[in-house]
């Protein structure tokens, strides 16, 4: 496969042409946001482009220090202009699975402060239904078995997330619980019932988000999709 045919650096690199002078950009997280932030910090460089960003993860935040792209956070902003992240699954009517690299919550709140929230995947994530990837959920230490059981009672198997050192920890000190539900017939309405549920942070579905979903595809092409039902 060349370079250009790279499904997630074609759409990485379509949404950061979405980037104007004086935006508060949310940087998301994973890899194919990875690609985004690195084509912003070029239209720095080569523009002079002046945007302030939000990063959705310690992960991003290091990558544009890296790249000295300026960062900002909610004790100077409260509002993002437009938001570029990865999710691990997108349905027709643009309910999205995100949290496969552990940043949802952060995810979640700074989609949730943007105007615009641009959904970058390749064509493998487009899916009829979500549900196929385990959907992640955020729980506080505290009782984790509980919040365990008490989520496995919405009916899926929750699977406690480690990594090579122990538990996965979240950049908010917390665990994740992968649960698979199988197909979910209606995503707001099973992201409602688990985020209500005692010991929850926040869970991986994104319902009512996402603005614009920019799919790369094997040959090189992208397509975007603005209305909901189209994909
Ligand atoms: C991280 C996420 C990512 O956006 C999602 O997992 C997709 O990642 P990638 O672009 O690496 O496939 O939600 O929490």
């Amino acid at each position: 496969m060349s370079e250009s045919a790279n499904p997630k650096k074609a759409a990485g690199e379509r949404a950061a042409e979405y980037v104007e002078h004086d935006m508060i950009v949310g940087l998301g997280t994973g890899t194919t946001a990875y690609f985004a932030i690195v084509r912003l910090a070029e239209r720095i460089g080569e523009e002079g482009l002046r945007v302030r960003c939000i990063a959705t993860s310690e992960r991003s935040a290091t990558l544009a220090r890296g790249m000295e792209i300026p960062l900002t956070s909610f004790a100077e902003v409260l509002h993002v202009d437009l938001t570029i992240d990865g999710a691990d699954e997108v349905d027709p009517a643009f309910n999205l699975i995100k949290g496969g690299g552990g940043a949802l919550l952060r995810e979640k709140f700074v989609a949730s402060a943007s105007d615009t929230e641009l959904i970058i995947v390749d064509e493998g994530k487009l899916k009829q239904r979500l549900g196929a990837f385990p959907l992640p959920v955020e729980v506080v230490p505290f009782g984790w078995q509980l919040t365990r059981q008490r989520l496995q009672g919405l009916g899926c198997e929750a699977r406690f997330r480690s990594s090579d050192n122990g538990p996965f920890l979240t950049d908010n000190g917390n665990y994740i619980l992968d649960c698979s539900f199988g197909a979910i017939d209606d995503p707001p309405a099973l992201e409602r019932r688990i985020v209500a549920t005692c010991g929850v942070v926040e869970c991986g579905i994104f319902a009512g988000l996402a603005t614009r979903i920019i799919i790369g595809k094997s040959d090189g092409n992208v397509e975007e999709r603005a209305e909901p039902g189209r994909l």
